[in-house]
């Protein structure tokens, strides 16, 4: 049976989804996984939305609590607000209770990536503050570490991301994924499949 991967993530201008886009590539590359995209419900009025100059929501499907239960494991991506993750995926966390009560999460891998506007702005600390919910949840925080190698050290271009996991910088939101960027939310997906994909055997 085919391990399964969801990609679960929020995104107001698009730039987490662009992440979330290469995570699944990766997850993909790894044979017998199977990697799925989810958004979480949006909480913002439209009227508000467009205030905020936010694009409309891509096809991509929107989860309920129970479907997160399917998959073998699960990344979460979300914009940074304040250094931690967006409310929305807050929201959509809080309505994980049922799920908590009964532990249906516990063991299950999961991964966080994420988006900042600026340098300082949240590339750790949005990942770091979302671990609690991981913890709560019993789940299992997998972070890439140093994996991604020699790009972990890149000093001659602006790079997202961190051993907590893929990120990119929005800036003033003109500013797209770097392909350096993507190459390691490509390895981030490729790297959790693969330790799901293990965990799921060696459990079987
Ligand atoms: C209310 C609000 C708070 C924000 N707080 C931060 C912040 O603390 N640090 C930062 O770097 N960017 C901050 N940003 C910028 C967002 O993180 C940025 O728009 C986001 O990373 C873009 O991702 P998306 O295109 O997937 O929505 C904030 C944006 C909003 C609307």
């Amino acid at each position: 049976m085919a391990t399964k991967v969801y990609i679960v993530y929020y995104s107001t201008y698009g730039h987490v989804e662009r992440l979330a886009k290469e995570i699944k590539k990766g997850a993909e590359s790894v044979e017998g996984v199977e990697a799925k995209l989810w958004q979480v419900p949006e909480t913002l009025s439209d009227e508000i939305l467009s205030k905020m100059g936010g694009p409309p929501k891509s096809d991509v499907p929107i989860i309920t609590p129970n479907e997160l239960v399917e998959a073998d494991g699960i990344l979460f991506g979300f914009p940074t607000r304040f250094g931690m993750m967006a409310a929305q995926f807050k929201a959509f966390i809080d309505s994980t209770g049922g799920l908590w009560r009964t532990q249906a999460l516990a063991g299950k891998p999961a991964g966080i990536f994420y988006s900042t506007g600026s340098q300082g702005g949240g590339q750790e600390t949005t990942p770091l503050t979302a671990i609690t919910q991981l913890t709560h949840h019993g789940m299992i925080f997998v972070p890439i570490g140093y994996t991604f190698g020699a790009g972990m050290f890149e000093m001659g271009e602006i790079k997202g991301g961190s051993p907590y996991g893929a990120g990119t910088y929005a800036g003033d939101g003109s500013r797209q994924p770097s392909d350096l960027e993507l190459a390691q939310a490509f390895h981030q997906g490729k790297y959790i499949a693969g330790i799901t994909k293990k965990l799921k055997t060696s459990a079987a």
